[in-house]
Protein backbone atom coordinates (compact mmCIF):
# COMPACT_ATOMS: atom_id res chain seq x y z
CA UNK A 1 0.00 0.00 0.00
CA UNK A 2 2.68 2.64 0.75
CA UNK A 3 4.81 1.77 -1.66
CA UNK A 4 1.99 1.66 -3.88
CA UNK A 5 1.35 5.53 -2.60
CA UNK A 6 5.27 6.50 -3.01
CA UNK A 7 5.34 5.47 -5.92
CA UNK A 8 2.27 6.99 -7.59
CA UNK A 9 3.80 10.34 -5.46
CA UNK A 10 6.99 10.02 -7.26
CA UNK A 11 5.31 9.67 -10.68
CA UNK A 12 2.86 12.61 -9.80
CA UNK A 13 6.35 14.60 -9.01
CA UNK A 14 7.28 13.26 -12.27
CA UNK A 15 4.69 14.49 -14.12
CA UNK A 16 4.87 17.88 -12.31
CA UNK A 17 8.67 17.89 -13.13
CA UNK A 18 8.12 17.41 -16.58
CA UNK A 19 5.30 19.66 -16.95
CA UNK A 20 7.66 22.40 -15.29
CA UNK A 21 10.33 21.65 -17.74
CA UNK A 22 7.88 21.50 -21.10
CA UNK A 23 6.05 24.72 -20.06
CA UNK A 24 9.72 26.14 -19.56
CA UNK A 25 11.06 25.19 -22.93
CA UNK A 26 7.40 26.76 -23.88
CA UNK A 27 7.91 29.58 -22.83
CA UNK A 28 11.13 29.42 -24.70
CA UNK A 29 9.69 29.10 -27.54
CA UNK A 30 7.21 30.80 -27.48
CA UNK A 31 7.20 33.68 -29.55
CA UNK A 32 5.16 36.82 -27.95
CA UNK A 33 1.07 36.76 -29.40
CA UNK A 34 0.17 40.02 -30.99
CA UNK A 35 -2.51 40.48 -28.36
CA UNK A 36 -1.31 39.59 -24.33
CA UNK A 37 -3.14 36.27 -23.38
CA UNK A 38 -2.14 33.98 -20.88
CA UNK A 39 0.05 30.63 -22.20
CA UNK A 40 -2.50 27.85 -23.19
CA UNK A 41 -2.95 25.09 -21.17
CA UNK A 42 -2.42 21.60 -21.94
CA UNK A 43 -5.71 20.60 -23.26
CA UNK A 44 -8.31 18.30 -20.83
CA UNK A 45 -9.39 15.16 -22.92
CA UNK A 46 -12.15 16.13 -24.39
CA UNK A 47 -15.61 14.08 -26.30
CA UNK A 48 -13.48 12.54 -29.20
CA UNK A 49 -16.75 12.64 -31.37
CA UNK A 50 -17.77 15.64 -31.00
CA UNK A 51 -14.01 17.09 -30.68
CA UNK A 52 -13.30 15.48 -34.17
CA UNK A 53 -16.34 16.91 -35.60
CA UNK A 54 -15.29 20.63 -34.58
CA UNK A 55 -11.73 20.49 -35.45
CA UNK A 56 -12.34 20.52 -38.66
CA UNK A 57 -14.28 23.72 -39.07
CA UNK A 58 -11.94 25.04 -36.43
CA UNK A 59 -9.17 24.68 -38.37
CA UNK A 60 -11.03 26.49 -41.42
CA UNK A 61 -11.69 29.31 -39.43
CA UNK A 62 -8.80 30.12 -37.32
CA UNK A 63 -6.78 30.21 -41.14
CA UNK A 64 -5.48 33.23 -41.26
CA UNK A 65 -6.64 35.70 -43.89
CA UNK A 66 -4.42 36.89 -46.38
CA UNK A 67 -5.86 39.65 -48.24
CA UNK A 68 -4.81 41.00 -51.42
CA UNK A 69 -5.33 44.42 -51.73
CA UNK A 70 -4.54 45.29 -55.33
CA UNK A 71 -3.64 42.04 -58.06
CA UNK A 72 -0.41 42.40 -59.45
CA UNK A 73 -0.82 43.65 -62.73
CA UNK A 74 -4.17 42.53 -62.96
CA UNK A 75 -3.01 38.90 -62.95
CA UNK A 76 -5.76 36.61 -61.28
CA UNK A 77 -5.97 33.35 -60.16
CA UNK A 78 -7.86 30.95 -58.33
CA UNK A 79 -7.01 30.69 -54.73
CA UNK A 80 -7.21 27.06 -55.10
CA UNK A 81 -4.13 26.67 -57.28
CA UNK A 82 -2.15 27.38 -54.19
CA UNK A 83 -3.25 23.65 -53.44
CA UNK A 84 -3.25 21.76 -56.20
CA UNK A 85 0.28 23.25 -57.74
CA UNK A 86 2.33 23.75 -54.11
CA UNK A 87 0.23 22.33 -51.95
CA UNK A 88 -0.16 25.23 -49.72
CA UNK A 89 -3.59 25.73 -47.80
CA UNK A 90 -2.97 27.48 -44.67
CA UNK A 91 -4.01 30.60 -45.32
CA UNK A 92 -7.18 32.00 -46.01
CA UNK A 93 -6.53 33.57 -49.32
CA UNK A 94 -8.96 36.63 -50.29
CA UNK A 95 -9.39 39.87 -52.42
CA UNK A 96 -12.27 41.09 -50.77
CA UNK A 97 -11.55 44.49 -49.25
CA UNK A 98 -14.38 44.32 -47.11
CA UNK A 99 -12.43 41.58 -44.74
CA UNK A 100 -9.60 44.12 -44.39
CA UNK A 101 -10.60 44.86 -40.47
CA UNK A 102 -10.22 41.08 -40.24
CA UNK A 103 -7.09 40.65 -42.26
CA UNK A 104 -4.24 39.03 -40.80
CA UNK A 105 -2.05 39.86 -43.19
CA UNK A 106 -2.01 42.47 -46.21
CA UNK A 107 -0.24 41.85 -49.54
CA UNK A 108 0.63 44.99 -51.30
CA UNK A 109 1.96 45.01 -54.41
CA UNK A 110 4.96 47.67 -54.97
CA UNK A 111 4.65 48.61 -58.69
CA UNK A 112 0.81 49.31 -57.91
CA UNK A 113 1.17 51.88 -55.13
CA UNK A 114 0.05 55.11 -56.18
CA UNK A 115 3.08 57.81 -56.26
CA UNK A 116 0.90 59.65 -53.27
CA UNK A 117 0.08 56.41 -51.91
CA UNK A 118 -3.36 57.30 -51.90
CA UNK A 119 -4.59 53.70 -52.47
CA UNK A 120 -2.75 51.97 -49.46
CA UNK A 121 -5.41 50.37 -47.25
CA UNK A 122 -7.47 53.02 -44.70
CA UNK A 123 -6.25 53.78 -41.71
CA UNK A 124 -6.72 52.40 -38.30
CA UNK A 125 -4.75 49.92 -39.03
CA UNK A 126 -5.75 46.49 -36.74
CA UNK A 127 -2.80 46.25 -33.94
CA UNK A 128 -2.52 42.64 -35.04
CA UNK A 129 -2.28 43.11 -39.10
CA UNK A 130 0.94 42.39 -40.72
CA UNK A 131 1.57 44.50 -44.05
CA UNK A 132 3.76 42.77 -46.59
CA UNK A 133 5.81 44.19 -49.17
CA UNK A 134 5.73 42.47 -52.41
CA UNK A 135 8.25 43.38 -55.02
CA UNK A 136 10.21 40.84 -56.87
CA UNK A 137 12.32 43.02 -59.56
CA UNK A 138 15.50 43.80 -58.56
CA UNK A 139 16.51 47.22 -57.53
CA UNK A 140 17.77 48.20 -61.16
CA UNK A 141 13.96 48.11 -62.34
CA UNK A 142 12.15 49.40 -58.75
CA UNK A 143 11.02 52.66 -58.44
CA UNK A 144 11.39 54.33 -54.57
CA UNK A 145 8.05 55.70 -53.97
CA UNK A 146 9.01 57.90 -50.71
CA UNK A 147 6.59 57.13 -47.44
CA UNK A 148 6.60 53.79 -47.88
CA UNK A 149 9.91 52.78 -45.42
CA UNK A 150 8.76 52.46 -42.41
CA UNK A 151 5.02 51.29 -43.05
CA UNK A 152 5.64 46.99 -43.40
CA UNK A 153 5.76 44.00 -41.26
CA UNK A 154 7.10 41.58 -43.64
CA UNK A 155 9.28 41.69 -47.22
CA UNK A 156 8.52 39.42 -50.21
CA UNK A 157 11.28 39.31 -52.60
CA UNK A 158 13.79 36.72 -54.56
CA UNK A 159 16.47 37.83 -52.26
CA UNK A 160 17.30 35.03 -49.50
CA UNK A 161 17.17 37.26 -47.03
CA UNK A 162 13.88 39.02 -47.29
CA UNK A 163 11.21 37.77 -44.42
CA UNK A 164 9.30 35.77 -47.00
CA UNK A 165 11.91 34.93 -49.96
CA UNK A 166 10.30 33.37 -53.20
CA UNK A 167 12.59 30.81 -55.61
CA UNK A 168 11.53 27.41 -56.80
CA UNK A 169 14.86 25.14 -55.19
CA UNK A 170 16.10 22.62 -56.37
CA UNK A 171 14.78 19.87 -54.23
CA UNK A 172 16.67 17.09 -52.81
CA UNK A 173 16.08 13.42 -53.01
CA UNK A 174 16.95 10.28 -51.21
CA UNK A 175 16.26 7.85 -53.44
CA UNK A 176 18.83 8.59 -56.72
CA UNK A 177 17.29 8.77 -60.25
CA UNK A 178 18.93 6.70 -62.40
CA UNK A 179 16.72 7.11 -65.32
CA UNK A 180 17.37 10.88 -66.24
CA UNK A 181 17.96 10.93 -69.94
CA UNK A 182 19.84 14.53 -71.63
CA UNK A 183 17.02 15.48 -74.19
CA UNK A 184 17.57 15.62 -78.08
CA UNK A 185 20.07 18.54 -79.34
CA UNK A 186 20.38 20.03 -82.40
CA UNK A 187 21.33 23.53 -81.64
CA UNK A 188 24.20 24.47 -79.66
CA UNK A 189 23.56 27.67 -77.73
CA UNK A 190 20.23 29.31 -77.73
CA UNK A 191 18.72 32.19 -76.19
CA UNK A 192 15.23 33.56 -75.39
CA UNK A 193 14.48 37.51 -74.98
CA UNK A 194 11.41 38.92 -74.01
CA UNK A 195 12.01 42.54 -72.90
CA UNK A 196 15.20 44.26 -74.13
CA UNK A 197 14.13 48.03 -73.43
CA UNK A 198 17.49 49.64 -72.11
CA UNK A 199 15.90 50.81 -68.92
CA UNK A 200 16.12 47.72 -67.70
CA UNK A 201 19.66 47.06 -67.46
CA UNK A 202 19.80 44.95 -70.19
CA UNK A 203 23.47 46.53 -71.12
CA UNK A 204 25.69 44.39 -69.93
CA UNK A 205 24.14 41.16 -71.28
CA UNK A 206 23.52 42.76 -74.36
CA UNK A 207 27.48 43.90 -74.65
CA UNK A 208 28.42 39.97 -73.68
CA UNK A 209 25.98 38.80 -75.78
CA UNK A 210 27.35 40.73 -79.50
CA UNK A 211 30.76 40.04 -78.53
CA UNK A 212 29.93 36.09 -77.86
CA UNK A 213 27.95 35.81 -81.34
CA UNK A 214 31.43 36.67 -83.10
CA UNK A 215 32.65 33.31 -82.32
CA UNK A 216 29.69 30.94 -81.69
CA UNK A 217 26.57 30.51 -83.03
CA UNK A 218 23.38 31.71 -80.77
CA UNK A 219 19.70 30.83 -81.44
CA UNK A 220 17.62 33.84 -80.76
CA UNK A 221 13.99 33.52 -79.94
CA UNK A 222 11.33 35.86 -78.39
CA UNK A 223 9.71 38.87 -78.72
CA UNK A 224 12.60 41.23 -79.13
CA UNK A 225 13.42 38.87 -81.91
CA UNK A 226 10.35 38.46 -83.93
CA UNK A 227 11.05 34.87 -83.46
CA UNK A 228 8.27 34.29 -80.66
CA UNK A 229 7.47 31.25 -79.42
CA UNK A 230 4.18 30.01 -77.93
CA UNK A 231 3.91 28.83 -74.03
CA UNK A 232 3.81 25.44 -75.15
CA UNK A 233 6.82 25.61 -77.31
CA UNK A 234 9.00 27.11 -74.22
CA UNK A 235 10.72 23.57 -72.70
CA UNK A 236 10.36 22.11 -75.82
CA UNK A 237 12.87 24.79 -77.44
CA UNK A 238 15.07 24.82 -74.16
CA UNK A 239 15.40 20.99 -74.21
CA UNK A 240 16.45 21.02 -77.81
CA UNK A 241 19.57 23.41 -77.25
CA UNK A 242 22.85 22.08 -75.64
CA UNK A 243 23.46 25.51 -74.20
CA UNK A 244 21.34 28.28 -72.93
CA UNK A 245 22.14 32.13 -71.92
CA UNK A 246 20.22 32.51 -68.51
CA UNK A 247 21.45 36.43 -68.60
CA UNK A 248 19.63 38.15 -65.84
CA UNK A 249 18.78 41.95 -66.67
CA UNK A 250 21.06 43.78 -63.95
CA UNK A 251 23.14 41.59 -61.43
CA UNK A 252 22.51 41.91 -58.46
CA UNK A 253 22.83 39.15 -54.81
CA UNK A 254 20.18 36.79 -55.24
CA UNK A 255 18.79 38.16 -58.74
CA UNK A 256 19.00 34.24 -59.79
CA UNK A 257 15.55 33.74 -61.92
CA UNK A 258 14.00 31.56 -64.06
CA UNK A 259 16.23 32.24 -66.45
CA UNK A 260 18.42 29.61 -64.63
CA UNK A 261 14.89 27.53 -63.57
CA UNK A 262 14.15 27.57 -67.23
CA UNK A 263 17.38 25.04 -68.54
CA UNK A 264 17.92 23.31 -65.35
CA UNK A 265 14.08 21.39 -65.62
CA UNK A 266 14.55 21.21 -69.56
CA UNK A 267 17.80 19.57 -69.06
CA UNK A 268 19.82 22.25 -70.85
CA UNK A 269 23.20 23.57 -69.20
CA UNK A 270 22.90 27.08 -68.14
CA UNK A 271 25.42 29.70 -69.14
CA UNK A 272 24.57 32.56 -66.53
CA UNK A 273 25.68 36.45 -66.30
CA UNK A 274 24.26 37.63 -63.09
CA UNK A 275 25.87 37.61 -59.62
CA UNK A 276 29.09 36.38 -58.63
CA UNK A 277 29.39 31.87 -59.35
CA UNK A 278 29.09 31.81 -55.22
CA UNK A 279 25.88 33.74 -54.94
CA UNK A 280 24.88 31.18 -57.39
CA UNK A 281 25.81 28.18 -55.83
CA UNK A 282 24.14 28.98 -52.95
CA UNK A 283 21.41 27.55 -55.01
CA UNK A 284 22.69 25.28 -57.76
CA UNK A 285 25.14 23.07 -57.60
CA UNK A 286 28.51 24.51 -59.26
CA UNK A 287 28.84 21.49 -62.09
CA UNK A 288 25.22 22.39 -63.09
CA UNK A 289 26.36 25.67 -65.34
CA UNK A 290 28.98 27.70 -66.52
CA UNK A 291 29.56 31.36 -65.50
CA UNK A 292 30.69 33.60 -67.72
CA UNK A 293 32.99 34.96 -65.36
CA UNK A 294 35.26 31.64 -65.62
CA UNK A 295 36.38 33.12 -68.65
CA UNK A 296 38.36 35.81 -69.51
CA UNK A 297 36.41 36.88 -72.20
CA UNK A 298 33.69 36.18 -74.58
CA UNK A 299 35.87 34.72 -76.87
CA UNK A 300 37.66 31.67 -74.23
CA UNK A 301 33.67 31.03 -73.71
CA UNK A 302 33.00 30.43 -76.90
CA UNK A 303 36.13 28.29 -77.41
CA UNK A 304 34.84 26.28 -74.20
CA UNK A 305 31.41 25.67 -75.36
CA UNK A 306 32.57 24.61 -78.74
CA UNK A 307 34.59 22.03 -77.16
CA UNK A 308 32.34 20.91 -75.07
CA UNK A 309 30.45 20.52 -78.04
CA UNK A 310 32.70 17.67 -79.07
CA UNK A 311 33.19 16.11 -75.96
CA UNK A 312 29.79 13.77 -75.19
CA UNK A 313 31.55 12.61 -71.77
CA UNK A 314 32.25 16.35 -70.55
CA UNK A 315 28.89 17.64 -71.28
CA UNK A 316 27.55 14.47 -70.03
CA UNK A 317 28.89 15.72 -66.14
CA UNK A 318 27.31 18.51 -66.47
CA UNK A 319 23.75 16.37 -64.96
CA UNK A 320 25.69 14.46 -62.59
CA UNK A 321 23.57 16.68 -60.13
CA UNK A 322 20.12 14.88 -61.83
CA UNK A 323 20.73 12.11 -59.86
CA UNK A 324 19.97 13.56 -56.22
CA UNK A 325 18.21 16.39 -57.22
CA UNK A 326 15.26 17.36 -58.58
CA UNK A 327 14.10 20.52 -60.55
CA UNK A 328 10.58 22.32 -60.18
CA UNK A 329 9.70 23.63 -63.75
CA UNK A 330 8.08 27.10 -63.30
CA UNK A 331 4.54 28.37 -64.96
CA UNK A 332 5.12 30.36 -67.72
CA UNK A 333 2.15 32.07 -68.86
CA UNK A 334 2.41 35.49 -68.20
CA UNK A 335 -0.73 35.53 -66.12
CA UNK A 336 0.86 32.97 -63.89
CA UNK A 337 3.67 35.23 -62.82
CA UNK A 338 2.51 35.78 -59.15
CA UNK A 339 0.99 32.59 -58.38
CA UNK A 340 4.00 31.50 -56.46
CA UNK A 341 4.94 34.36 -54.52
CA UNK A 342 1.30 34.71 -53.39
CA UNK A 343 1.12 31.26 -52.17
CA UNK A 344 4.79 31.37 -50.87
CA UNK A 345 2.85 34.64 -48.86
CA UNK A 346 0.19 32.39 -47.91
CA UNK A 347 2.50 29.62 -46.52
CA UNK A 348 4.50 32.03 -44.63
CA UNK A 349 1.28 33.65 -42.65
CA UNK A 350 0.58 30.53 -41.79
CA UNK A 351 3.22 29.40 -39.87
CA UNK A 352 4.18 32.45 -38.43
CA UNK A 353 1.99 34.37 -36.17
CA UNK A 354 5.17 36.62 -34.62
CA UNK A 355 5.09 40.62 -34.42
CA UNK A 356 7.59 41.91 -36.50
CA UNK A 357 8.37 45.36 -38.68
CA UNK A 358 10.40 45.74 -41.92
CA UNK A 359 12.59 49.05 -40.82
CA UNK A 360 13.95 51.20 -43.41
CA UNK A 361 12.77 49.05 -46.40
CA UNK A 362 15.08 50.69 -49.16
CA UNK A 363 18.06 51.12 -46.76
CA UNK A 364 17.78 46.72 -46.96
CA UNK A 365 16.74 46.88 -50.87
CA UNK A 366 19.19 49.41 -52.23
CA UNK A 367 22.32 48.93 -49.81
C1 LIG B 1 -20.00 12.59 -26.25
O1 LIG B 1 -20.93 13.44 -26.88
C2 LIG B 1 -22.08 12.79 -27.35
C3 LIG B 1 -22.87 13.77 -28.20
O2 LIG B 1 -22.86 15.08 -27.65
C4 LIG B 1 -22.86 12.27 -26.11
O3 LIG B 1 -24.03 11.58 -26.54
C5 LIG B 1 -21.98 11.32 -25.36
O4 LIG B 1 -22.60 10.89 -24.20
C6 LIG B 1 -20.64 11.98 -25.00
N1 LIG B 1 -19.73 10.98 -24.43
C7 LIG B 1 -18.99 11.24 -23.36
C8 LIG B 1 -18.09 10.14 -22.93
O5 LIG B 1 -19.01 12.31 -22.77
C1 LIG C 1 -11.60 27.49 -58.43
O1 LIG C 1 -11.23 26.14 -58.64
C2 LIG C 1 -12.03 25.23 -57.91
C3 LIG C 1 -11.41 23.85 -58.07
O2 LIG C 1 -11.02 23.61 -59.38
C4 LIG C 1 -13.47 25.31 -58.41
O3 LIG C 1 -14.28 24.41 -57.69
C5 LIG C 1 -13.97 26.73 -58.21
O4 LIG C 1 -15.26 26.88 -58.73
C6 LIG C 1 -13.02 27.74 -58.87
N1 LIG C 1 -13.43 29.07 -58.50
C7 LIG C 1 -13.54 30.06 -59.35
C8 LIG C 1 -13.95 31.39 -58.81
O5 LIG C 1 -13.34 29.92 -60.54
C1 LIG D 1 3.63 46.19 -38.23
O1 LIG D 1 4.51 47.26 -38.53
C2 LIG D 1 4.06 48.50 -38.08
C3 LIG D 1 4.99 49.60 -38.57
O2 LIG D 1 6.10 49.12 -39.23
C4 LIG D 1 3.98 48.47 -36.57
O3 LIG D 1 3.49 49.71 -36.11
C5 LIG D 1 3.03 47.36 -36.15
O4 LIG D 1 2.99 47.27 -34.76
C6 LIG D 1 3.45 46.03 -36.74
N1 LIG D 1 2.44 45.03 -36.45
C7 LIG D 1 2.65 43.73 -36.28
C8 LIG D 1 1.48 42.89 -35.97
O5 LIG D 1 3.74 43.19 -36.40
Amino acid sequence: MSSTTGSSLGRLGLIVTLGGVISLIIMFFWSPPPKYCPLPLPRPEQNKSVESKSSLTDAEEDKPVLLIWIWPLNHKFNFSECKTMYNIDGCHLTDDRSLYSNADAVLIFHKAISWHLTNLPPSPRPPFQKWIWFHVESPTNTHKIPGLENLFNLTLSYRHDADIPVRLNLITRKKPDEDFVIPKKDKLVCWIVSNNGARSGVGTRNKYYQELSKYIQVHMFGKAYANFLGYDEYYPTLASCKFYLSFENSIHKDYITEKINGPLAAGTVPVVLGPPRKNYENFVPGDAFIHVNDFPDAKSLAEYLLQLDKDEEAYRRFFNWRKYLSPTPHLILKKQEFILPICTACDHIARHREYKEAHDIYEWYFN
